[in-house]
């Protein structure tokens, strides 16, 4: 299955992804976790990115489309989970061009739909591991032990754009760039459109994101 994840910043995709993506056998790829690993390495290319990253903004998209291009090419198996990616019309158009000239196509974009004022509490809370990845909130998801990872006991850090400034920004740029992208999708009929209530406890929404997965696999 080959599926979008989409939502507002702070939504939940990456705490859902974790959940699902080993059930239905598809790789994970975050382009939020893609551009932060660039950035990490100090490359020219990642420095540029967390210009735009750090500002709320959104990585122009012809170097998106590019390093998306690359990263799907290289997924191992059939399956497949795009959390982050496409964000605006045009790098959804591009990825349909992309995976038409394999005959490939989306089975669905999965829209985790939260209010705008839930956002910046979930953010700002949010801390995570920097050796394995692992997600938490210091009041919906905490950690066993104070800012330690439950896995590998790594201290827990919290992102560079993750402040209350950065959040709206982030949030203003998902309604005028990221939203057309579902009535893209809704308009175009290409990928089925499911949207999820993103409000409850994580493990809810996931047993909701599961059967609504499911049944598309009829
Ligand atoms: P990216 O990393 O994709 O950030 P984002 O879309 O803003 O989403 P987040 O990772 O912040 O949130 P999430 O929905 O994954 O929520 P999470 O599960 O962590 O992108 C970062 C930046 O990279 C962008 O701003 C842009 O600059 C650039 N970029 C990336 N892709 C791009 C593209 N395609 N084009 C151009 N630029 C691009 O959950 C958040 C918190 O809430 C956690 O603490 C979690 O524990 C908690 N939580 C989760 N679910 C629940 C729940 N149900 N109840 C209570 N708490 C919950």
């Amino acid at each position: 299955m080959k599926i979008i994840l989409m939502g507002p910043p702070g939504a939940g995709k990456g705490t859902q992804a974790e959940r699902i993506s080993d059930q239905f056998n598809m790789t994970h790829l975050s382009s939020g976790d893609i551009f932060r690993a660039e950035k990490a390495s100090g490359s020219e290319l990642g420095t540029k990115m967390a210009e735009y990253m750090d500002a709320g903004k959104l990585v122009p998209d012809e170097i998106v489309v590019q390093v998306m291009a690359k990263a799907i090419r290289e997924a191992e198996g059939e399956g497949l989970l795009l959390d982050g990616f496409p964000r605006t019309v045009p790098q959804a158009k591009a990825l349909d061009e992309q995976l038409a000239k394999d005959n490939l196509s989306m089975d669905a974009s999965v829209v985790i739909v939260v209010p705008d004022d839930m956002i910046v509490e979930r953010i700002t809370g949010r801390r995570s591991c920097p050796k394995c990845g692992k997600l938490y909130h210091v009041k919906y998801m905490p950690p066993q032990e104070d800012m330690k990872c439950d896995i590998d006991g790594e201290q827990l850090v919290q992102r560079s754009d993750d402040t209350e400034d950065v959040v709206r920004q982030r949030l203003s740029t998902y309604h005028a760039q990221t939203q057309p992208v579902i009535a893209y999708y809704k308009e175009n009929d290409t990928v089925k459109v499911l949207e999820i209530d993103g409000t409850p406890r994580p493990d809810e929404v996931a047993r909701n994101m599961v059967q609504a997965l499911k049944s598309l696999e009829g």
